[in-house]
Parts: C-alpha cells; sequence; structure tokens
C-alpha cells in the first residue's frame, strides 16, 4: 500500500507512521497535512487490477450495469440479512466498488442511506469498517466483529467507493472537484436502481450521509440530485428521481474562510488541552492574518474562482496553520499523539485474497488515493465555499443535521460551529435564538445539541475525527452517534433519551427549552509538548500530503 512517494531521504519510518495514520483521510505531502507538492515530485500510484484471481486476464466490464456479488457472508452475519458487492461499471474503464447491506429490520420499507467518506480520495470501507458498519475492525487488524449499533439496524445501508480511484474502485482517474465526482455517483445510483435486486429500494426515502471532505461532498450531490430530479421532471434529463430526504455531514469541510480560523482557536483551547506553545501559536496567527497569508489567499479564491489561486490557498493554509497548530497530536483525535493507533488499519483485513474474491474486489485496496488526491488539490477545489450549496439543500426540504466529534481537530467544531452560525436559511432565526441543550442518550450526557425546523446541530463529546468509532462515558462504541442517526432518519429532531427500568433508551418529553452555556469551559493549564523539533523536520521534508478521510 504505497500511498505517498518514497523517495524521501531523512525520517522514513516516521513519516511511514505518521503517513499511515494520516492517509486514513487526509494526505500529508512535505509534512504538510492536506499540503500540495510539486507536480515533478509526485507518484502516482494505480494499483494493479485483478489480485484476487492474479491471472492477469482483462475483467470484462458492463458498461451502464453492475456486476454482483450476493451474500458473501462477510462482515454481515444476522441471519437473513441480505448483502451484496461488486462494481457498478461508469464505462469500460471506469469501475466503481460497492457494498451494500440490507437493513436488519423492515429493509422493504427503511430508507436506504448511502455512506460516503472524504478525502478527496479516501474509501468508503473506513466507515464500513470503522465507523457504522454491520461490523467492526478488530484492535489487530486481522478480522472483525458485529457491530450491535450499526446504522443497517435502521436503514438500508450503501457503501460506495468514489471517485473512481479510491478504495476498491479502479480504472481512469478522471475525476477532480466535487462536482464532477457528483455526476458520476448520480451515474452510479441510476445502475443501482435499474438493477433488479436493487429497484425495489427506489420508492424508500433516501439519504446522503458522509463525513470529512463530505463538507463539499455532502452539499454538492445533495444539490446535484436535486437539480437531477427537477431536470427529470421537466423531462430534460432522463433517469429515475432519487427521493433525497435526509442529509448528514459528519466533522466536514465546507467554507475554509469560516473555518480555517478555528485552527487557532481550538488549538489554544479546546476541552482537552492546548496543542503547541504560545510561539508556535503566535506563528499560526501570524500566517492566518498577515498580508498575504491564509485568510487573504482563501478571500482570493473564493473572489476569483481560480483554480491555482484556490490551489496556492490549500498549500498555504495547510502548512501555515493546520499542521503547524497541531503539534505533536493526532489531528483525528487530540488526546493521542501521532498517530493514533485507533481505530485499527484496515488494510491487512482488506488486502488478504480469500476475501476479496469472496465479495468479488478485483483491485487492491487504496484506503486513500494520491491520484484522486493530486486532481483535486490542482482544481483548488479544497478551498472552495459549498456553504450555498448546503443552505440550498436545506431550504428544499432536506432534513439535514451536522455533526461534529470534540477530540478532532483537524475538522474541528470550534470551525464547524462557526459554518454553522454563518448558514443564512429558512431556520436561522429560530437557530441564533435556540441555546444548546444537553444531548442524552440512555441517560448519559453525550454531547450539545440545537434543533431549528428540519435542520440539527449536535457536538458529540469524547469522539474524534470518526464520529461512531468513539464511546463515551459507559456508552457502547457508536451508541450516540446511532441514535441520532436514528432520530433524523426517523424524520424527528434530535431528543435525549432516558435509560429505562428495562434497560432499554427512552425518549424524554422534553426537548429543547433548556440549556446549557452556549460555549464549553476551556482549561488552560499549559500542557506544552515540545515534539515540535520532530515535527519541525518533518515540515522542512521535501514530500507528503493532509488527508480528510
Ligand atoms: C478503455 O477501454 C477500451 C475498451 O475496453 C479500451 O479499448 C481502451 O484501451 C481503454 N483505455 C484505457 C485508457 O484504458
Ligand atoms: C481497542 O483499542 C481502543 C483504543 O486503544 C480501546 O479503547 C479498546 O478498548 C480496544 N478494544 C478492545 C476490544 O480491546
Ligand atoms: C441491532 O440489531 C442487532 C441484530 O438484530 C441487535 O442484536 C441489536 O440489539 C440492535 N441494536 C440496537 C441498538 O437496537
Ligand atoms: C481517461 O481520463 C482522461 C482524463 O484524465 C480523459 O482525457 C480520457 O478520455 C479518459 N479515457 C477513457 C478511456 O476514459
Ligand atoms: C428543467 O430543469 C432543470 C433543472 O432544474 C433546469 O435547469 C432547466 O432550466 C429546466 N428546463 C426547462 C425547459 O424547464
Ligand atoms: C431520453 O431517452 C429517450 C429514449 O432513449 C431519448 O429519445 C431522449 O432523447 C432522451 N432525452 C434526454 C433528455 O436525454
Ligand atoms: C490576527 O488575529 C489575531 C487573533 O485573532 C488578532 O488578535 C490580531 O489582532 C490579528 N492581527 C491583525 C493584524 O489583524
Ligand atoms: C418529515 O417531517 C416533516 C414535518 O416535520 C414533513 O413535512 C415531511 O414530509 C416528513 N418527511 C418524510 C420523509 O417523512
Ligand atoms: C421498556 O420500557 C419502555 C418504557 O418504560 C417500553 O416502552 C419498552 O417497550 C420496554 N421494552 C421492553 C423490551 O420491555
Ligand atoms: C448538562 O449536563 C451537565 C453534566 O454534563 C450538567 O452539569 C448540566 O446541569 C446539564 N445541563 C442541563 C441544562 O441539564
Ligand atoms: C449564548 O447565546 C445567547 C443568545 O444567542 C447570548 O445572548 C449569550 O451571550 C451567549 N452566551 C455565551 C456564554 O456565549
Amino acid at each position: 500500500m504505497l500511498l505517498f512517494p518514497s523517495n524521501r531521504p531523512l525520517l522514513v519510518g516516521l513519516l511511514t507512521a505518521l503517513s499511515q495514520v494520516l492517509a486514513g483521510q487526509v494526505p500529508v505531502h512535505n509534512g504538510v497535512i492536506g499540503g500540495v507538492p510539486e507536480a515533478s515530485t509526485r507518484v502516482l500510484s494505480t494499483p494493479g487490477i485483478l489480485a484476487a484471481t492474479g491471472d492477469g486476464t482483462a475483467v470484462q466490464t458492463t458498461p451502464g450495469k453492475l456486476r454482483v456479488v450476493e451474500n458473501s457472508g462477510v462482515c454481515e452475519t444476522t441471519p437473513g440479512v441480505y448483502q451484496a458487492s461488486g462494481y457498478g461499471d461508469l464505462t469500460a474503464n471506469q469501475s466503481m466498488w460497492f457494498w451494500f447491506f440490507a437493513a436488519r429490520e423492515n429493509p422493504d420499507t427503511a430508507p436506504l442511506t448511502i455512506w460516503l467518506n472524504g478525502g478527496p480520495g479516501s474509501s468508503s470501507m473506513i466507515g464500513l469498517f470503522q465507523e457504522n458498519g454491520p461490523c467492526r475492525i478488530t484492535n489487530d487488524s486481522t478480522g472483525v466483529t458485529l457491530n450491535p449499533f450499526s446504522w443497517n439496524n435502521v436503514s438500508n445501508m450503501l457503501y460506495l467507493d468514489q471517485p473512481v480511484g479510491a478504495g476498491f474502485s479502479y480504472g481512469n482517474v478522471s475525476v477532480s472537484t466535487s462536482s464532477e465526482a457528483a455526476a458520476d455517483v448520480w451515474k452510479f445510483l441510476q445502475m443501482f436502481f435499474a438493477d433488479s435486486r436493487f429497484s425495489k429500494y427506489q420508492k424508500n426515502d433516501f439519504a446522503l450521509w458522509t463525513e470529512s471532505y463530505g463538507g463539499h461532498y455532502g452539499p454538492t450531490f445533495a444539490a446535484h440530485i436535486l437539480d437531477q430530479n427537477a431536470g427529470i421532471a421537466n423531462k430534460t434529463v432522463n433517469g429515475t428521481t432519487i427521493n433525497l430526504k435526509f442529509l448528514g455531514i459528519g466533522n466536514g469541510l465546507t467554507d475554509p474562510l469560516a473555518q480555517y480560523p478555528g485552527y487557532l482557536t481550538y488549538s489554544a483551547s479546546n476541552p482537552y488541552h492546548p496543542l503547541v506553545s504560545n510561539d508556535v501559536l503566535q506563528e499560526a496567527i501570524s500566517a492566518w492574518n498577515s498580508t498575504g497569508g491564509c485568510q487573504d489567499q482563501i478571500e482570493s479564491c473564493y473572489s476569483t474562482n481560480d483554480n491555482k489561486i484556490c490551489s496556492q490557498a490549500q498549500s498555504i493554509c495547510n502548512s501555515g496553520i493546520l499542521s503547524r497548530a497541531l503539534g505533536s497530536y493526532d489531528p483525528y483525535y487530540v488526546l493521542s499523539t501521532t498517530p493514533d493507533p485507533y481505530p485499527p488499519d484496515l488494510a491487512p483485513y482488506l488486502a488478504s485474497t480469500s476475501l476479496m474474491s469472496k465479495i468479488g474486489a478485483e483491485s487492491q485496496w487504496v484506503m486513500s488515493s494520491d491520484d484522486v488526491y493530486f486532481n483535486f488539490a490542482d482544481s483548488g477545489d479544497w478551498m472552495r465555499n459549498s456553504r450555498p450549496l448546503l443552505e440550498s439543500v436545506i431550504n428544499a426540504g432536506v432534513r439535514t443535521i451536522i455533526y461534529d466529534g470534540d477530540v478532532d481537530y483537524i475538522l474541528n467544531y470550534v470551525g464547524v460551529e462557526t459554518m454553522v452560525d454563518a448558514l443564512q436559511t429558512k431556520f436561522t432565526t429560530e437557530y441564533a435564538r435556540q441555546q444548546f441543550a444537553n444531548y442524552t442518550v440512555a441517560s448519559q450526557v453525550a454531547g450539545m445539541y440545537k434543533n431549528a425546523g428540519a435542520f440539527s446541530y449536535v457536538r458529540i463529546y469524547g469522539a474524534g475525527h470518526e464520529v461512531p468509532a468513539y464511546t463515551h462515558g459507559t456508552l457502547g462504541v457508536g451508541q450516540a452517534a446511532f441514535q441520532m442517526f436514528s432520530q433524523i432518519m426517523s424524520n424527528n429532531s434530535l431528543s435525549p433519551t432516558e435509560l429505562t427500568a428495562n434497560g432499554t433508551a427512552t425518549g424524554t418529553s422534553t426537548p429543547s427549552s433548556t440549556s446549557k452555556p452556549n460555549s464549553s469551559s476551556v482549561p488552560q493549564s499549559s500542557l506544552w509538548i515540545l515534539l515540535s523539533a520532530i515535527v519541525g523536520a518533518i515540515v522542512l521534508l521535501p514530500f507528503d500530503p493532509i488527508i480528510l478521510l
């Protein structure tokens, strides 16, 4: 699994360790999380096809149709629950990997959710095996265990590796923006609903849940689906209407101008510990608001909409601010120094040829595709503002939730809440009037939330970037995220639940009149961990990027 260029002369071992973790979501280039390396120094990583059959012959693709393996018996072992995995061939040269799990109960009427990880270029197998799927990877990365808080308890789940190049998807990597990615995902969904095995789900409510770079994907894909629906209605587009009703975005990058100052604030003051020394923090602040600094860069990107300028903004901001203000901590979970070995690596499990042949996978799994990442880095898509599209989707009546785990730095709650506060929608006035209330799960406070109309926001305590992978108090791993998902997917606002005498959780009658102070109190201890010698060395190295899983 060569995600990163291997021509680094120094500190290779350290960087490899760092890369493996960051590869989860955002590549590290030149020691910069989400860095943009010179084109001449890049190494592309087109994975080999047919690792599963091993005979080297070309796969017979079926453009416009799915190729499916049913009931492989992998991951979902609950009796009677249907599953299918395989490829949707967009063209003869572009095959998109998917894995479908029917709902554990009432699949015919349960909604259908598509789950997408971010990157850009990260595999949605991350969500499946580390976050919300029917099974979870074990800590030693050798196997899986059944997940009692799987999101397929209440929804049919479709995990898709996109764009082509990510995960088990393979073929000509041609997508370099969120809107191009949206077009391919829509095409895939058309194939999915045209397939006799899945056409019955077309009438069900449809949801899009995503995370991280999904702060761009979610609004862009949802808006594209609505637009195509309108085209189908007025006969300018041929296709199947997609009943998009719900949108969920976890720890997402949506509006960089609103969100980037959050790195400075969160680094200095979060519920856990400061991340860097005051000197380093001052450098990062200056990198934000000095002339030509990050703020100016993002503003030029917004006003010019120019690929080069936006790409340069990504490079400057991610080295000057994002990477710098992190210190030695894990960008996805600041309670650990980097690299945090949790959630466990999926690569050893997904590289098994016997597993691949059972599920019908034909290409070596890539957690995060550099080919895809570089295309996006060059288009400057990272620094574009997806907030207007999010506003249009909310105003179109799609019930929307934004959520954020408070131990995550890379898309921290400070930035995300600033973005949420900046939203201009029909629910904005009501949202601003609310105060945060405790989000209790089975009587334990698991976060704080607000509802306004069909919009909700929740900050989840104790959770890193991949919210459903974490636990808080004595709750189960993923229990709080599961409650949130279930409530939204049953078309309700968020509400606290209490533990009943018989051990089940039940809704309480008083939602959001109670409140707690709008901002959390933050300890100001000086836990300056100065591994900055090492970090400094990494930053000076000639190579490496940041990934938003
Ligand atoms: C794409 O597929 C077609 C048909 O299979 C083949 O002729 C062509 O060489 C392929 N192109 C690339 C770039 O792989
Ligand atoms: C797996 O590792 C995590 C993080 O170190 C730990 O909290 C959890 O208890 C471990 N799970 C098991 C089953 O040992
Ligand atoms: C989810 O479904 C499984 C299998 O039916 C069940 O054991 C588990 O208790 C369910 N989880 C929840 C939270 O209801
Ligand atoms: C492959 O992608 C390139 C752009 O990256 C495009 O120009 C070319 O037409 C594609 N080829 C095929 C066969 O899809
Ligand atoms: C049809 O709907 C599309 C999508 O909303 C819109 O862009 C287009 O202008 C409409 N065309 C006509 C003829 O109404
Ligand atoms: C829709 O499909 C029909 C039949 O294939 C075709 O005649 C028509 O031109 C298509 N319309 C659009 C808008 O693509
Ligand atoms: C830069 O930002 C910091 C922190 O927000 C602020 O204290 C300082 O006044 C700003 N400096 C300039 C020149 O705007
Ligand atoms: C969700 O509830 C709202 C009212 O709160 C209703 O207008 C809407 O039709 C419902 N949507 C679905 C998918 O049931
Ligand atoms: C547990 O109690 C709640 C209310 O107190 C009730 O709604 C629920 O059906 C009970 N569950 C079981 C399994 O008995
Ligand atoms: C919220 O929970 C905290 C404990 O985490 C508690 O101290 C506080 O009183 C609760 N606030 C409300 C409004 O219930
Ligand atoms: C909380 O929000 C209210 C109204 O939005 C505001 O008046 C108050 O100052 C805020 N409190 C804090 C502690 O930020």
